[in-house]
């Protein structure tokens, strides 16, 4: 029959030489656990008389809860053996310095774009974001005055995705793109990625560029200089030597180049500009006795070399913390 004293003393010799947590473990599994001790023993006092089986069930109950507090007991001792042990091999050096929290910033050329952008907003022009840079030959090209006979297609080595898309050469593009809104007047600003076959030190395969455009009545070449030499007063410093140039570009007429002039007094071009081509106007029904327009077009990289003195291109796109953060400071709009 079911001895309590024997049972617990036996218990208690096991439980005595416990030295690790796993031991515990099986002990508890051993009388506690689904297929232990105990409940074996309550499975066979079912079949004891009532009141033999109260007295019995009672017996076991009584140790139960006592095995259940000594292995809670030793349970927690273990837990705090580990974490002291823990705390022991891993001490906590602190007078290490704290991981330091850096602040992100705009990429240069991102903080480039938006002060370039607040300038013209100042002088009225709206701001055109969505720029389409996989684009079919008709809207980089053929709708330029650029057909496919045209020379100036082979200066913008172009990738192609097959006989019609590209990657857009240039956001000129996005001229056409307006123009086909036919809401007059137009003056917008556009900036955006562009793509070229071209890899070295002033140029990428991607660039950025910003393309502006005004189609309205009476606007002439007066205008086109005096945006253009205004706004790279303001960029570059209000003494700075602006020159136009006569140029050729399929999509204006007057065209020309702009150049500025650096500390060591020589000419650095800047831009591309022009009176826009009455062949553009006439494709969308706009009467260019009526209105006429202007356009201008700058890469964005270029401008940042020349502001900040930088000569490589590719360091801007290398992702080296050590030569972006020097932008840190950045531009306050
Ligand atoms: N799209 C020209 C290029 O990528 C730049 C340009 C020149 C744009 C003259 C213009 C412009 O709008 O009038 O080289």
């Amino acid at each position: 029959m079911f001895n309590d004293k024997k049972f617990f003393k036996n218990f208690t010799i096991e439980y005595n030489n416990i030295t690790t947590k796993k031991q515990l473990d099986n002990l508890r599994i051993k009388y506690l656990g689904k297929k232990g001790l105990i409940p074996c023993y309550i499975k066979q006092f079912q079949f004891l008389i009532l009141i033999e089986r109260k007295y019995f069930c009672k017996k076991l109950n009584d140790i139960k809860k006592k095995i259940q507090n000594l292995i809670k007991k030793k349970e927690i001792f273990f837990k705090d053996f580990d974490i002291n042990q823990t705390c022991n091999i891993k001490k906590i050096d602190i007078s290490l310095p704290g991981r330091k929290k850096y602040i992100g910033c705009m990429h240069p050329i991102t903080s480039m774009i938006y002060y370039i952008e607040s300038i013209f907003c100042k002088l009225g022009f709206q701001i055109i974001y969505n720029g389409l840079e996989i684009e079919d030959q008709y809207h980089n090209f053929d709708a330029l005055n650029m057909p496919v006979t045209h020379p100036a297609r082979n200066t913008q080595d172009t990738f192609w995705f097959n006989a019609n898309s590209l990657l857009r050469t240039q956001t000129s593009n996005m001229q056409i793109h307006a123009l086909e809104k036919k809401i007059l007047p137009i003056k917008i600003i556009v900036p955006g990625k562009v793509y070229r076959k071209d890899y070295d030190q002033t140029h990428s395969p991607m660039f950025h560029q910003i393309e502006g455009l005004i189609i309205d009545k009476g606007i002439n070449f007066s205008n086109l200089k005096w945006i253009i030499s205004n706004f790279l007063r303001i960029f570059f410093g209000k003494d700075m030597n602006v020159r136009f140039r006569a140029s050729y570009f399929p999509f204006t007429v007057l065209s020309a180049e702009v150049d500025i002039m650096n500390c060591c007094n020589t000419w650095l071009e800047v831009l591309g500009c022009g009176m826009v081509h009455p062949n553009i106007l006439n494709r969308f029904n706009i009467n260019p006795d009526i209105y006429s327009g202007l356009a201008f077009g700058m890469g964005i990289e270029r401008l940042i070399m020349l502001y900040y003195g930088v000569n490589d291109l590719r360091l801007f796109l290398k992702n080296d913390l050590k030569f972006l953060q020097q932008f840190k400071i950045g531009r306050y709009y």
